[in-house]
C-alpha cells in the first residue's frame, strides 16, 4: 500500500474540457509541489482551501531563502542581514498595500491572521468609543472570529450585539440590515465572503449605507481575498481583515487594513519591541504607523513569503482566476444537485469557491471520512459558524471549497466519492 504522503507523478485522466476563457489549471498545479501527493493510495484531491489553501514553490523558496540567507530580525541590526530581512519585510508590505489598494503602507498592520486583526479592532477601536446601550453590528452569517470579540465588547461595555438575518440561501437581508443600523451603531463588522455558505456579501452596498449614518466598516476578508479582486479604497471601508495561509501563504501571518485616520487615533493593541519610541518609567512614547500596532519581533519569514504568494497571484491574475472558480462551482453545483437526498446549504446567486452540503441521512462526519479514504480532502463540521448551523438547522455540513488549481477532474472524483458515500449507507 502506498503510505499516505507518497509523491508520485500519477494525473487523473481529464474527463471535462478546461474552463472557456483559456485559463490553464493544469499548468499552474505544477506550481503546488504537495498536489502531486498520494493519499491513501489516490491522487489528492484537495478541496479544504476555505480551511488553508496549499503554497506554491516561490512561497516555499522564499521561505527557504529568508532563513537560509538573511535570518536577521528586522528594523534593529546596523549588520548586513538585518538590512536584508527589513528590506525583503518592507517590500512585502508595499505589495500588500498594492494587492488592497490601499493608499499608504503605513495603513498595512502584519498580524497573526484574520481572527487578530478583528481582535485588534474590538480592542483599539471599540474599547475607547463603545459604552452602554452603544451597538455593533454584524450579520447572522459570520465566523466565530466576527462573532465572539464583539460579544466580549459588548459584555465589557454594556453595548448590544445586533444580527441582521439572512434569507434561506443565505443572502444576506438588506432591508433588515438597514433598519438594524441605529443611531447607536458604533461600527458594523460584516464578513465579504461566508466560509460556511460561500456567499458573496454586497459589501460595497453596506458600506455605502453605513457611511450615509457615519458608522464605520470592518470586512472580514478571509475568504474573499484569496478569491476576488479587493480595492479598499474602492469599497472605502474602513478596516479590511485577511489571513496569509487561506491567500496561498504561511500560516501565523494576515494583515489588518485600517484607514490611516482610525489607525492614528487607536491605542496599540499589544505593547512591547517595534511599536515603542521612546520609554522611561515615568512615559512611554509609541512609534508610528504601521509599526505602533507590530509589538515584538514580527513573524518575518511569515511576512515574507507573504509577499511571494502576492506576486505569484498578481502573476496568475486573480481576476482570470476568479472567472475559473466559479464556473468549477457551477460545475460542481450542478453535479450535486443531480445527486437524490443531497441538499446544498447556500444557493445565494452570488457565491465564491464553496459548496456546503448534507446527504439526508448521513452525518458529515461520515461522509468526510469516506471521502478521504478516496483521496479527497473536504472539511466536515460547523466550520466555526455555529449560528449558520443553527440558521438551516443541521449539526454540521460537508464542506467542499475550490481553489484555481482545482479541476473539473476533480470535482468529478468528489461527485463519485459522494456516491459511493451513499452506497456504502444505502
Ligand atoms: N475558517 C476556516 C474555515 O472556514 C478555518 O475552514
Amino acid at each position: 500500500m502506498t503510505p499516505i504522503g507518497t509523491p508520485t507523478t500519477a494525473r487523473p485522466t481529464r474527463t471535462t474540457e478546461p474552463a472557456p476563457g483559456g485559463f490553464n489549471a493544469e499548468r499552474i498545479r505544477e506550481d503546488f509541489p504537495v498536489l502531486k501527493l498520494k493519499v491513501n493510495g489516490k491522487p489528492l484531491v484537495y478541496l479544504d482551501n476555505a480551511a488553508t489553501a496549499q503554497k506554491p514553490r516561490v512561497v516555499l523558496d522564499a521561505l527557504r531563502k529568508f532563513y537560509e540567507t538573511e535570518c536577521a530580525n528586522v528594523h534593529r541590526g546596523l549588520h548586513w542581514m538585518s538590512e536584508e530581512a527589513t528590506r525583503d519585510y518592507e517590500e512585502s508590505r508595499e505589495k500588500v498595500r498594492q494587492f488592497l489598494g490601499a493608499a499608504d503602507v503605513k495603513e498595512v498592520i502584519f498580524v497573526r491572521g484574520t481572527t487578530e486583526a478583528i481582535n485588534l479592532v474590538a480592542h483599539s477601536f471599540g474599547r475607547p468609543r463603545v459604552r452602554a446601550g452603544d451597538e455593533i453590528l454584524i450579520t447572522a452569517m459570520e465566523h466565530h472570529s466576527n462573532i465572539v470579540p464583539w460579544q466580549i465588547l459588548c459584555e465589557q461595555s454594556g453595548a448590544q450585539l445586533r444580527v441582521a438575518p439572512i434569507n434561506d440561501d443565505g443572502e444576506l437581508l438588506l432591508d433588515e440590515f438597514e433598519k438594524l443600523l441605529s443611531p447607536r451603531t458604533r461600527l458594523v463588522a460584516v464578513s465579504h465572503v461566508s466560509n460556511a455558505l460561500g456567499t458573496v456579501n454586497p459589501v460595497a452596498q453596506i458600506i455605502e449605507m453605513a457611511h450615509r449614518r457615519k458608522v464605520p466598516v470592518l470586512v472580514d476578508g478571509a475568504q474573499a481575498a484569496p478569491h476576488l479582486p479587493v480595492n479598499v479604497r474602492e469599497l472605502d471601508c474602513d478596516f479590511y481583515a485577511f489571513s496569509g495561509h487561506k491567500l496561498f501563504g504561511p500560516t501565523g501571518i494576515g494583515v489588518l487594513y485600517g484607514k490611516a485616520q482610525w489607525l492614528e487615533e487607536m491605542p496599540p493593541y499589544q505593547a512591547g519591541g517595534d511599536m515603542i519610541r521612546s520609554v522611561t518609567f515615568e512615559k512611554t512614547t509609541y512609534n508610528s504607523l504601521p509599526y505602533k500596532f507590530e509589538a515584538g519581533t514580527p513573524h518575518i519569514a511569515g511576512v515574507i513569503g507573504l509577499g511571494a504568494a502576492v506576486d505569484y497571484l498578481s502573476r496568475v491574475g486573480l481576476a482570470r482566476a476568479a472567472a475559473y472558480e466559479r464556473e468549477l462551482l457551477e460545475y460542481a453545483t450542478e453535479r450535486l444537485r443531480r445527486i437524490p437526498d443531497a441538499r446544498i446549504i447556500g444557493t445565494a446567486r452570488e457565491k465564491a469557491g464553496v459548496l456546503s452540503f448534507v446527504l439526508e441521512g448521513i452525518h458529515p462526519h461520515d461522509v468526510g471520512t469516506i471521502l478521504d479514504q478516496e483521496g479527497i480532502a473536504v472539511r466536515a463540521g460547523h466550520h466555526c459558524a455555529m449560528p449558520v448551523m443553527d440558521r438551516f438547522q443541521v449539526p454540521a455540513t460537508a464542506r467542499a471549497s475550490f481553489a484555481f488549481y482545482n479541476t473539473p477532474q476533480e470535482v468529478d472524483a468528489l461527485i463519485a466519492g459522494i456516491e459511493k458515500v451513499k452506497e456504502i449507507f444505502s
